[in-house]
């Protein structure tokens, strides 16, 4: 146990959020780290690399809709085009789900699909975890709905909130539960169906042709005010089952995750939430406040920015050179963020692949389903070395290294 010591005390922000005062010592094991008084007290643990076996990846799987939605369809009810759309975001067409269907049933499907890779029994599964940012009710979250859709015994199951970060999340929660004996066999879901958080209202049959008259003007003009996020997104589901593993050097080698909710407003949904009274109301709707905001631009530098520095983190932890690194599994936010990333860290394409042309940002879904293709078209071989990485809303990010057994 280390030795901590010094006065502990709280002080209000002028933006009401409550900051640490203190000078606070750490020894033993930890990083001491000693703050002034009238600085932010910090206790940081060293990103250590792990001396616990880590977990392996023994099943994968994905899910789809079969609904494919164009650029051009997309421009059928907005002012857009097919060649703003593929040179700004590198997407060509998205999937959507139809309505009435939630993150939970792609999840689930998603997951059936990652149990028969892995050829166990779904009673193998004793903890499950879903991450997604569009739940299919408010409350509760969808990872019991998943374990009922799966058939699953009443085993635990957690919910992720931690939106393009969550699958990242879900895997270190997962190595974390394994390597503690709190379970054997977990399954890690990312899901999403962004369809009701989309603002084209009437206009969903015009993106299908299947209404009889064009948008109005006025639905024509709404659907343009959110164009510069609305396009981005599609829907999906990825997942894998995480199994401890044998020997130190294969399986997860280490994570470094992050978050800072300075950076809250870059990517959020403003309406609709439990500090209001009442959560919703029609002056929200009005508003549109139940939609997300985006500061694209801001959002752009940070991303670029934070998810290579955790790269070069987690690497740095786990003595690992970059260029060792056979490839980097990372969110598909769009597609000049990836290529972003591969310049700060002087990556080829072929080592920091992009898949966001196909399926749009799935937000959660997006490692998981680029991890799936990848190890289904043979790039994940025997001894590979995956980095896993992520930025998202929160902001949370991250990354992970994985070497395949
Ligand atoms: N079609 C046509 N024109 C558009 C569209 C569109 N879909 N969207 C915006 N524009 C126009 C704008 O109206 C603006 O026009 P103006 O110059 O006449 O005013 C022009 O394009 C430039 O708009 P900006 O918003 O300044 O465009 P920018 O160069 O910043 O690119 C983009 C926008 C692509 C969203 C960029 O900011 C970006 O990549 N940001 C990162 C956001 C992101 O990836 N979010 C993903 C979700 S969050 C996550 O997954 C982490």
């Amino acid at each position: 146990m280390p030795d901590v010591n010094g006065a502990v005390g709280v002080s209000i922000t002028r933006r009401g959020y409550l900051r640490a005062v203190a000078a606070v010592r750490v020894r033993g094991d930890d990083t001491a780290t000693v703050s002034r008084i009238g600085e932010p007290a910090r206790l940081r643990r060293p990103d250590a690399a792990r001396d616990l076996v880590g977990s392996i990846i023994i099943g994968s799987g994905m899910d789809v809709p079969d609904t494919i939605v164009t650029n051009d369809n997309l421009a059928r009810v907005m002012d857009t085009t097919d060649e703003w759309i593929r040179r700004r975001t590198g997407v060509v067409e998205r999937r959507f789900a139809a309505a009435g269907e939630g993150a939970s049933d792609l999840g689930a499907r998603a997951g059936l699909a990652a149990i028969a890779d892995a050829a166990i029994h779904p009673e193998e599964v004793d903890v499950v975890i879903t991450a997604t940012m569009t739940p299919d009710f408010l409350a509760p979250g969808i990872a019991s709905l998943v374990q009922h859709k799966l058939g699953l015994s009443t085993v635990a199951a957690y919910d992720i909130r931690q939106q393009c970060s969550g699958f990242l999340y879900g895997l270190e929660m997962a190595d974390a539960l394994l390597a503690a004996g709190k379970a054997e066999t977990a399954l890690v879901i990312g899901t999403e169906v962004h369809g009701g958080f989309l603002p084209f209202g009437e206009t969903w049959a015009n993106l299908f042709d299947e209404s009889p008259h064009p948008p109005t003007e006025a639905e024509y003009e709404r659907n343009t005010r959110f164009r510069s996020w609305s396009v981005l997104f599609g829907d999906g589901a990825g997942a894998v089952v995480v199994r401890r593993g044998t020997d130190e050097d294969t399986g997860i080698l280490g994570v470094r995750l992050r978050s800072d909710g300075a950076l809250f407003d870059l990517i959020h949904v403003p309406g609709v939430g439990f500090s209001r009274r009442p959560y919703v109301d029609a002056s929200q709707l009005d508003a549109e406040l139940h939609l997300p905001s985006m500061r694209g631009r801001e959002l752009f530098r940070n991303a670029v920015e934070l998810m290579p520095d955790a790269i070069r983190g987690v690497a740095e932890d786990t003595k690992v050179e970059l260029e060792d690194i056979d490839v980097v599994v990372a969110h598909q936010a769009n597609a000049r963020i990836v290529e972003g990333v591969r310049r700060a860290l002087g990556m080829d394409e072929d080592t920091v692949p992009i898949n966001i042309d196909r399926y749009g940002n799935t937000t959660a879904a997006t490692v998981p389903i680029l991890f799936h293709e990848l190890r289904m078209d043979g790039r994940i071989p025997s001894g590979a070395l995956v980095c896993f990485a992520a930025f998202g809303a929160g902001a949370h990010w991250g990354a992970a290294l994985y070497r395949e057994p």
